[in-house]
């Protein structure tokens, strides 16, 4: 049965609970922004695109119930949503960009009733859940022909159905490259500290039927080392206008390993993903996560008491290193100023 990650179910939203996964496939449902927000700060729903579709949610849940009486109050009311929600993970542009893309709807439509705008609200999150949809799938038929029959792929993280509204984007291609009846084999990072590869991916790729193995993450480079390993494929919380790509902390690593063992290295990602008003990587907030999340491993301390720690949820993998970066819309390659800012039509 395919898994649907995100829904909207009477006036709620319904979510996997993903760190549930891979024991219990278990569902949850958010119809309060307090709620939206914990489940993201929490990963409870998790991955750029799965994100934005919360968010978008997350402002018709916040507005349902207003008791605004004017539209200048409820623009205000709804600023104040987006910027509760706005701060709950910074990486992920498409969160804001979600939010963004929701207060536009308010403001074009000052001329309707509220009841009228909250209608178009939802609409429009549904909107934003379906092209999410529509883009994950031509990603996977796009960059389906960067696969061969036989190959062996690497992937990071959880850039699957379950890090979108479905389908998933580095995943994607995976799928698509299977149902053309090319035979692909996955290995799959486990990805410390919360383990989106082994509990997210793996459960995913096998309920799929995907020859897929499970490596620890130190485990990557002596597989490229030994040729074992064709393509890199992963997704992206945040591309920007030079091709550098934030994405789950250990990407830069894999981009590296890869570039020094010859190995193609490729992004998937909606156009959702890509912010051309940031220039370069550097300027990419990084979310750094709690001290827990590193020193305890399956719910039991792994580290002394005291010790410091720094996590860092992401990492920017410097546009040099990455062969293409694979959208809905085609195929980007180096320079990448140039073919991003073509592939939105400028
Ligand atoms: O911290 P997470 O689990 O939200 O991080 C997710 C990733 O890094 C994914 O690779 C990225 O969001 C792309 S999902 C299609």
């Amino acid at each position: 049965m395919p898994i649907n990650p995100i829904e909207w179910e009477n006036n709620r939203i319904k979510i996997i609970d993903q760190t549930q996964l891979p024991h219990k496939l278990k569902f949850l449902y958010l119809d309060s922004i307090e709620k939206v927000k914990d489940a993201i700060c929490k990963m409870k729903v998790r991955g750029a695109p799965a994100l934005g579709v919360a968010a978008a949610f997350g402002v018709v849940v916040g507005v349902q119930d207003s008791t605004s009486r004017d539209f200048n109050q409820f623009k205000r009311e709804v600023e104040g949503v987006c910027r509760f929600l706005r701060s709950s993970r910074p990486t992920a542009v498409n969160l804001s960009w979600a939010l963004d893309r929701m207060y536009r709807v308010v403001v074009n439509n000052a001329e309707f009733s509220l009841d009228k705008i909250k209608q178009k609200l939802a609409e429009e999150a549904l909107c934003i859940m379906e092209e999410d949809r529509q883009c994950n799938r031509a990603i996977g038929e796009k960059g389906a022909s960067l696969i061969n029959d036989g190959d062996t792929v690497l992937t990071h993280c959880n850039a699957g159905v379950l890090a979108t509204a479905g389908y998933g984007t580095a995943l994607s291609i995976i799928y698509q490259a299977k149902n053309e009846g090319k035979k692909v084999k996955v290995y799959v990072d486990e990805t410390r500290p919360l383990l989106q590869g082994s509990r997210l991916t793996c459960w995913e790729l096998l309920r799929e039927a995907i020859e897929v193995t499970l490596i620890c993450d130190s485990v990557a480079g002596e597989l490229m080392r030994e040729g074992k390993i064709n393509k890199v494929v992963v997704g992206a919380d945040r591309v920007v206008a030079n091709g550098d790509a934030a994405n789950k902390i250990g990407t830069y690593s894999l981009s590296v390993l890869a570039k020094e063992n010859k190995v193609a290295f490729y992004v998937a990602c909606p156009l959702s993903t890509i912010d051309l008003s940031i220039a370069s990587g550097d300027e990419i907030p990084i979310e750094i996560r709690s001290d827990e999340e590193v020193t305890t491993f399956c719910g039991r301390r792994c580290a002394p008491e005291g010790v410091d720690v720094y996590n860092p949820a992401f990492d920017i993998t410097p546009s040099r290193y990455i062969s293409a970066i694979i959208t809905e819309r085609g195929i980007c390659r180096a320079p990448y100023e140039e073919s991003l800012r073509i592939i939105f039509g400028g």
